[in-house]
């Protein structure tokens, strides 16, 4: 604005690098819809407590519903001279009102104002979020609930371990999104307190009904500090931190992805519907959407630690380096939500899983050599003495280049007296994976256990 915004304390304008350089319109004009809701009901309030008249207050609320409409029609385009959203629909008014506009402001600071609207922005955000892993639990348990048999290799340290059922594999990563849908429901508590009513620093003289604002915009509570009010950033913090884990989840089921879809693992197939060509090799399909969520969590990770950075050395209260927090959410919530909505797609319609590829990779390694352990602790053998007995049948196996289940009974017995013809039933995969019967395991009836659970969770929600 001219010099005069501020006050007739300035006599000169900004140099046009320092009101470059100072503006935050270019992107908090993403607060517009949230400065419009805290500005009417603070106008509201003043009505209703007498400090304005509630005629004056109506015209008020007329008067930030018109701009509403000016900026759907797209006419409401302020520029760099407008400073912040704040000034500019406060300008705005005061064009539309004349000197009525100029009574918006009374008790209030931008300072709590801007606490206000990022709160009110942040509260629909993480809504949003929640119903975006909603979407993504979904696409994982259809999967899992159309692969009801299909077995895949379990992993530790990347080395064949032992087989699990698909359907358990993705069901972790169902538990993985709740424990993050329960994270944002708690930060969400602590977003939804309103600081609006500290005014700068210290509270007001006027006589204001904080109360009635914070009700009338769905806030549960109101900050009990106003230093505290216009200097808390903790919850844009809380919320990084809660996204990052989100994001740290995708990027390993990204990885994942990434692997099965490669020539030596081969458990997927990418659909055309998520998948790049190569501008140079004819043949190539590659995995870009599981890479760009993989490389996106760098992106949140990266500003967490900005926001952290940010605060720490700050004194009280408001310091015009909270300016700094607006990119960073706003750019950390679409990430997440792209994120999360790409996942989703990739899982709706993006890949195939191979039963047949994943069937031969069961088949064909030495990942039953546990239960052949456990067969003989059954039959009295102690657990480390069982364990040393199959680990040189391992050894001579692969020397032999043959499997477990290809050897004869005599190799057996020859082993250890107390195998029977019983132990090839055992040893094959699918009674592997069904002798895991211990809760959370993944034997077939706790898989369908856990599918139930989950269905049901997702049915209610
Ligand atoms: N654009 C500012 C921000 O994002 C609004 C608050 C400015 N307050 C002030 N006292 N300069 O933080």
């Amino acid at each position: 604005p001219s010099p005069t915004t501020w006050s007739d304390r300035f006599e000169q304008g900004l140099h046009p690098a320092i009101e470059r350089f100072n503006a935050s319109i270019g992107f908090d004009i993403a607060l517009l819809q949230e400065d419009l809701d805290g500005s009417i009901a603070h106008a509201r309030m003043l009505g209703r407590c007498g400090v304005i008249t509630a005629q004056e207050a109506e015209r008020l609320i007329e008067g930030l519903e018109a701009i509403r409409v000016e900026a759907a029609a797209g006419s409401f385009t302020p520029g760099l001279e407008a400073e912040d959203v704040h000034f500019a629909v406060e300008r705005r008014l005061i064009e539309i009102l004349g000197s009525l506009g100029k009574k918006l402001h009374t008790g209030r600071s931008r300072n709590d104002q801007v606490g206000t609207d990022l709160r009110l922005w942040l509260r629909r955000r993480i809504d949003a979020i929640d119903a975006a892993l909603v979407r993504f639990e979904r696409a994982l348990l259809a999967q899992a609930e159309a692969h009801p048999d299909t077995l895949i290799p379990g992993y530790t340290h990347l080395q064949r371990a032992q087989p699990v059922c698909l359907a358990h594999h993705l069901l972790a990563y169902v538990e993985m999104a709740e424990r993050d849908r329960q994270r944002l429901a708690d930060v969400r508590r602590r977003v939804n307190v309103c600081p609006l009513g500290a005014a700068a620093l210290a509270g007001t003289s006027v006589p204001i009904d904080r109360r009635q604002t914070a009700a009338e915009l769905g806030f549960e509570a109101i900050y009990a500090n106003s230093l505290d009010a216009v200097s808390d950033r903790d919850f844009t913090v809380e919320t990084m931190a809660a996204l990052s884990l989100v994001m740290a989840h995708l990027s390993r089921l990204a990885e994942e992805v990434i692997l099965w879809a490669s020539e030596e693992f081969g458990f997927v197939g990418l659909t055309d519907r998520c998948a790049t060509g190569s501008s140079l090799m004819p043949q190539k399909k590659n995995p870009d959407v599981p890479e760009l969520v993989r490389g996106k969590s760098g992106r949140v990770f990266g500003h967490l630690m900005g926001l952290l950075t940010m605060i720490k050395g700050l004194p009280l209260a408001y310091n015009k380096d909270f300016q700094e927090d607006k990119e960073a959410l706003f750019d950390g919530v679409r990430t997440c939500l792209d994120c999360l909505e790409a996942m989703a797609v990739l899982f709706e319609e993006g890949l195939a899983f191979r039963p047949a590829r994943l069937e031969a990779a069961v088949a064909a390694d030495y990942s039953n050599a546990t239960d052949v352990a456990d067969y003989l602790v059954a039959r009295g053998v102690p657990f480390r003495e069982a364990y040393q007995l199959v680990g040189g049948l391992v050894k001579a196996c692969l020397a032999e280049q043959r499997l477990l289940a290809d050897l004869p009974l005599e190799r057996w017995q020859e082993l250890h007296p107390s195998f029977e013809a019983d132990i090839h039933a055992v040893i094959a995969p699918r009674q592997v994976v069904a002798a895991r019967r211990s809760e959370g395991g993944t034997g077939f009836e706790r898989v369908a256990e856990q599918l139930r659970q989950a269905r049901e969770r997702l049915d209610s929600t």
